[in-house]
């Protein structure tokens, strides 16, 4: 049929939505190429949720038009959350563009690309009824091999966070039955995967709607019974719905990792609310209590965003506080972005942007000074790590721990997809240094 290329943005699940299209393209004979210049469909696959990811996209996606005019018959579409927030205006915007896709729509790429070639006419497809997904169960093969696969557990989202365009461009909360998910993991599991990711925008509010009735920590019991499989993780958890169920699942269940990733976003009560995000600093600080008393040895990550309309420098302290009062292990921090459409737009964007990058800055200097005392308390002990592959030294491989740490240790031989003990005997900020125990 011909080869498809896919340049893909912003997050983890963004990553899988690309496998998928490429194992469903696959289904109808179509192959995969690393090159641009070979292909016959290129497809960008968007994010919206910061203005300079859809800026990207949208400069590396003009770029093609070249390609377009030598190869006529070449067919470039973009898909996912830029083409729901965008929508038809992309035609407008790139007129070489022919295809635009919404997340809830990946499963028609393979028929509108057909219509496209047969008529040289436009598609697009991102009405808000009949979803077409693609199941992550139809795309096992085409992931196997590897010893980490990612895995969809629920998608959407059903708050309504002020800064968020997610909500518009995923569409409400769905979450797939449990049987399927096991299913997949089953199958995964049984072609070498030793760790999954499982993968939702609020993964932790899993099972809303489902008959009978299933929550984020059953659906960890039942993998856990998964023959094969050594470790699971989920992101990213909202504050909100971090359950009793869950935090006994991450105490008791061996594969369950000891990481939560649950964005406090501010350290600000103020703030907070104009996000509405549906806690306060002291809920979600005694969270942090409750989770590191219940679960020994968990570790903690966040993201951050600095600037928000009418953030003070008071707020901005209190931020600060927070995040040296947590500790956590590793926290992403971003400058506000607004995004048209979302109740924070109407709101002045009034933080200047010099000091949004002064925020930012003092804030990763703060991470990183905590991040850097953490992993040296490290030095000495002996952590179990999957071997991802070689790091970028020569000679040595790269790994990470339950709770999500890099480890770079030398080695003699690949030992990727195996796991490992490794000594401790040094450490950075961003990772760990050691040798096979
Ligand atoms: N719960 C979602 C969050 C998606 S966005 C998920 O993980 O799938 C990821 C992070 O980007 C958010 O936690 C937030 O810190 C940041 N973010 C979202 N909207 C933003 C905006 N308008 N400006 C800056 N950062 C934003
Ligand atoms: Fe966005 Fe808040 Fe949902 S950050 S994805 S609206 S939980």
């Amino acid at each position: 049929m011909g080869k498809i290329f896919i340049e893909t943005y912003g997050c983890q699940m963004n990553v899988l939505d690309s496998d998928l299209i490429r194992s469903r393209m696959a289904s109808q004979g179509w192959s995969s190429t690393e090159h641009k210049e070979e292909a016959d469909l290129i497809l960008f696959n968007t994010c919206s949720v910061r203005e300079h990811a859809e800026e990207r996209a949208l400069s590396n996606a003009g770029m093609v038009r070249k390609l377009k005019k030598e190869k006529p018959g070449l067919v470039v579409g973009i898909v996912g959350c830029m083409a729901q927030n965008r929508q038809d205006r992309l035609f407008e915007q790139l007129p070489h563009v022919q295809l635009i896709v919404g997340p809830r729509h990946m499963g028609a790429i393979p028929r509108l690309v057909e219509e496209i070639r047969a008529t040289g006419t436009r598609r697009i497809a991102v009405e808000d009824f009949d979803d077409e997904f693609i199941d992550g169960a139809e795309a096992v093969q085409s992931r196997a091999g590897g010893a980490q696969a990612y895995v969809k557990v629920m998608e959407g989202c059903d708050l309504s966070c002020t800064f968020c365009i997610v909500p518009t461009t995923r569409g409400a909360e769905v979450s797939r039955p449990p049987e399927r998910i096991v299913e997949e993991v089953r199958r995964l599991a049984g072609q070498g995967t030793v760790e999954v990711t499982l993968l939702g925008q609020t993964v932790n509010s899993y099972g809303k709607g489902l008959k009978p009735v299933i929550d984020l920590g059953g659906l960890l019991r039942l993998l856990s019974g998964v023959e094969g499989l050594r470790r699971i993780r989920f992101i990213t958890s909202h504050p909100s719905f971090v359950r009793p169920s869950l935090v006994e699942a991450m105490r008791d269940l061996p594969k369950v990792c000891k990481y939560l990733h649950f964005p406090a976003q501010s350290g600000s009560d103020r703030i907070l609310k104009a996000m509405r995000r549906g806690y306060s600093v002291a809920r979600y600080l005694e969270l942090c209590d409750t989770l590191r008393r219940e679960v020994p040895g968990i570790e903690l990550a966040s993201d951050f965003i600095v600037g928000f309309p009418g953030e003070t420098a008071e707020d901005f302290r209190r931020t600060v506080d927070l995040m040296e009062r947590v500790r956590f292990q590793n926290a992403f921090v971003f400058k506000y972005s607004p995004r048209p459409g979302t109740d924070a737009a109407a709101l002045p964007d009034d933080v200047p942007e010099e000091e949004k990058k002064r925020r930012h800055q003092e804030l990763l200097e703060v991470q990183e000074r905590i991040s850097r005392v953490k992993n040296q308390a490290r030095i000495g002990r002996r952590l179990e790590i999957l071997v991802e592959g070689p790091s970028k030294r020569e000679g040595r491989q790269t790994g990470r721990t339950d709770a999500h740490q890099i480890v770079n240790f030398e080695a003699g031989r690949d030992l990727r997809g195996s796991f490992a003990t490794v000594e401790i005997t040094g450490a950075t900020a961003l990772s760990l240094a050691g040798r096979l125990a």
